[in-house]
């Protein structure tokens, strides 16, 4: 059931103190973007419609909410004319009549319960108009809440235009309403700009109001945390940071064990299941699910990745990669999109893989390229092998069977396939087909130049070892 007819969420602004090229809205935290948190929190009321005002930057912030929310409707704010200009556009084509809540574009740890609460107390009291307020220990820049004796909301004083009494208030306006329609709609044309910005105030609706015989009640929400809004990089960082606490809080309640949560970052999609271990160092975004007894990090980031239950990932960076039951990667490997590693294969010591499969309990254990190829089970990669995979145009693909043995140093120049049970000779250039069970040796054979360091390199410490050597007779192993 909806709890508010209308939400209307204003993010017109420039954001001018982020300094950035990107709409204040769109910047991210904990891998949503600060629209996208308002919006999240906004749909746990179930409202009949929202609307996003939108102004600065206004193409990318439609392009955005089209792909996160397609269901909202966005309404230009086309030049800066306060938050009370912003409401009037809003609200035409909104009814006549039911509830409306309002909510800034910026404030991105708003929780659902808290509007949730608003609205409860707004509809229970029937009253014109809610504000969400909070004590706020520095109140600079915020609105003041000036009460009337019987604790409504007489008005709210903006910072540049309030006395220097009223700046000493520390009750401010969280800028989270919920209004009656009809009252607003009836008042919101009735706003003036003399005041210190030159701007239509929505703020100014509430002594309007109140001369209009209605009642406005102020709702004191205990968190001041929650409301916080984001207007600068600082502030982006703060909210961050409450965010991962908040999310790592939730996790590690759940069963997750987290050494150092100040250094955990964790996106609010991902998943983990219970009795996995996060070291220090550590950051999981996008889509990433990790299942129960993994053990990921330290200084791990992964980015959609898939991890199933008991393996493990140390100092690696991965992307798009599926980590199989009990297979373990790193320390110091690339993932990149497309790798699956089956159950207990390996990913060792820098090897970088794409679009890759390594079947159960391969192993590609130190310094490799794995590129395009499709690995069997049982099957060992030397150290330094290259799946030699792009010609300089296209790519090419490698398979190679179940228990094979590619000897370290081979490139294996694609397309190619090696057989089941074959191997190659260490530092192997294979350039063709390596058949089921026989081994491919792509090297030049090995001559020895007997005396060339005694005659090319006399008096050299080398001649002298040599020398040495041989006057004791043990020059031959
Ligand atoms: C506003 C409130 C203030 C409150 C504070 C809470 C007013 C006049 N003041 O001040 O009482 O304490 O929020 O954070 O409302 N916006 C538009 N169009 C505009 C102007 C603003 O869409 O023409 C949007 C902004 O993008 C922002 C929100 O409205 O999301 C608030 O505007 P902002 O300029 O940040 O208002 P504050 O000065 O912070
Ligand atoms: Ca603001």
């Amino acid at each position: 059931m909806s709890l508010v007819d209308y939400v209307i969420v204003l993010a017109a602004g420039e954001g001018t103190r982020m300094k950035s090229s990107t709409p204040k809205v769109l910047h991210s935290i904990a891998g949503r973007s600060l629209l996208g948190h308002v919006l999240t929190a906004v749909a746990t009321l179930e409202p009949s419609s929202v609307r996003v005002v939108v102004g600065a930057g206004y193409e990318a912030v439609n392009n955005h909410l089209s792909e996160i929310a397609p269901q909202v409707t966005s309404v230009l704010q086309e030049r800066r004319g306060g938050t009370g200009h912003a409401v009037q556009l809003a609200l035409a084509g909104v009814g006549a009549t039911g509830t409306v809540l309002i909510v800034a574009g910026d404030t991105p740890l708003l929780s659902g319960s808290t509007m949730t609460q608003l609205v409860e107390a707004h509809t229970q009291g029937g009253f014109a108009a809610t504000v969400l307020t909070a004590e706020h220990p520095d109140p600079t820049g915020y609105g003041r809440i000036i009460r009337s004796d019987n604790g409504d909301l007489s008005r709210i004083v903006e910072e540049r235009d309030a006395t220097d009494v009223e700046r000493e208030i520390e009750e401010i306006n969280s800028g989270v309403y919920v209004f009656d329609l009809a009252m607003l709609h009836n008042a919101i044309g009735r706003l003036s700009s003399q005041n210190a910005q030159g701007e239509l105030y929505l703020t100014d609706v509430i002594e309007i109001l109140r001369k209009d015989g209605g009642r406005v009640v102020p709702v004191l929400t205990p968190d001041y945390l929650e409301i916080l809004g984001i207007n600068d990089r600082t502030q982006l960082a703060e909210c961050a940071a409450l965010m991962r606490d908040q999310i790592n809080d939730g996790l590690m309640r759940s069963g997750v064990t987290m050494i150092d949560p100040t250094t955990t970052w964790i996106d609010v999609n991902v998943e983990i299941g219970p009795d996995a271990t996060i070291y220090p160092g550590t950051a999981l975004s996008g889509a990433t699910k990790i299942a129960s007894d993994a053990v990921i990090g330290p200084r791990s980031t992964l980015i959609d990745c898939t991890v199933e239950c008991c393996a493990t990932v140390i100092e690696s960076y991965c992307k798009g990669a599926t980590i199989g039951e009990s297979a373990s990667v790193g320390p110091f490997t690339y993932l990149r999109p497309g790798t699956i590693l089956a159950k207990s294969a390996r990913a060792g010591a820098f090897v970088e893989m794409k679009n890759a499969s390594l079947g159960e309990g391969s192993k590609v254990p130190h310094l490799s390229y794995v590129g395009d190829a499709t690995i069997g089970e049982g099957t060992n990669i030397g150290a330094a092998t290259i799946f030699v995979n792009y010609d300089g145009v296209d790519k090419h693909h490698t398979r190679v069977g179940d228990h094979v043995r590619v000897g370290s140093d081979s490139m294996l120049v694609a397309p190619i396939t090696i057989g089941d049970g074959a191997y190659t000779a260490a530092g192997s250039v294979i350039t063709e087909d390596v058949p089921a069970g026989a081994i491919g040796v792509g090297r030049a054979k090995q001559r020895n130049v007997l005396g060339w360091v005694l005659r090319k390199r006399p008096g050299t410490k080398s001649a002298e070892a040599a020398n040495a050597s041989i006057e004791k007779g043990t020059s031959n192993p």
